[in-house]
């Protein structure tokens, strides 16, 4: 088990377009479950490459914590829906916003043996699986957001005091 250091905004390498995977090779294999070890130690639902500082299309999303999956080169196909609803970022500590995504979503990518996939999402999973391909573009989250951008802390007291 590794867990790698999280990027955070404001370095470059969250903003760069990552590369295309052509092949899975042991390091590869490695950076896949170093990913999946970093994303459960923050309590994070999905992790795309970038964040861990390596510029390749891959990312991980675990939504229930009882579903990991790893995508390599994901395409979104379709999309259609819409949901709007807090979003954060393991590279944006301690923040949420408000993101309005679409809420259906089917993915093509390729799994660890390079196969072919596909995979679908509604509600969360949709959204984590926007969330982390924007990541292999160089998109954040808070470039989307409506209004501003909240401190966890300030979220909790408003729902304490609703
Ligand atoms: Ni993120």
């Amino acid at each position: 088990m590794a867990i790698r250091q999280v990027r955070t905004l404001g370095e470059e390498v969250l903003r760069a377009t990552a590369k295309e995977v052509t092949e899975v090779t042991p390091r590869i294999r490695e950076l896949i479950q170093d990913m999946f070890d970093t994303m459960y130690d923050s309590n994070g639902v999905g992790l795309a490459a970038p964040q861990v500082g390596i510029r390749k299309r891959i990312v991980v999303i675990d939504v229930t914590g009882e579903d990991p999956i790893a995508l390599i080169n994901p395409k979104i196909l379709t999309s259609d829906g819409e949901q709007t609803g807090y979003e954060g970022c393991l590279s944006v500590p301690g923040k949420s916003g408000i993101v309005t995504r679409a809420n259906h979503v089917v993915v093509e990518a390729y799994n660890q043996d390079m196969e072919k996939i596909t995979v679908e999402g509604e509600e969360l999973m949709a959204r984590a699986l926007q969330h982390e391909i924007d990541h292999l573009d160089g998109i954040m989250y808070v470039d989307k957001v409506e209004g501003k951008l909240y401190d966890n802390e300030e979220l909790a007291e408003m729902a304490e005091e609703e």
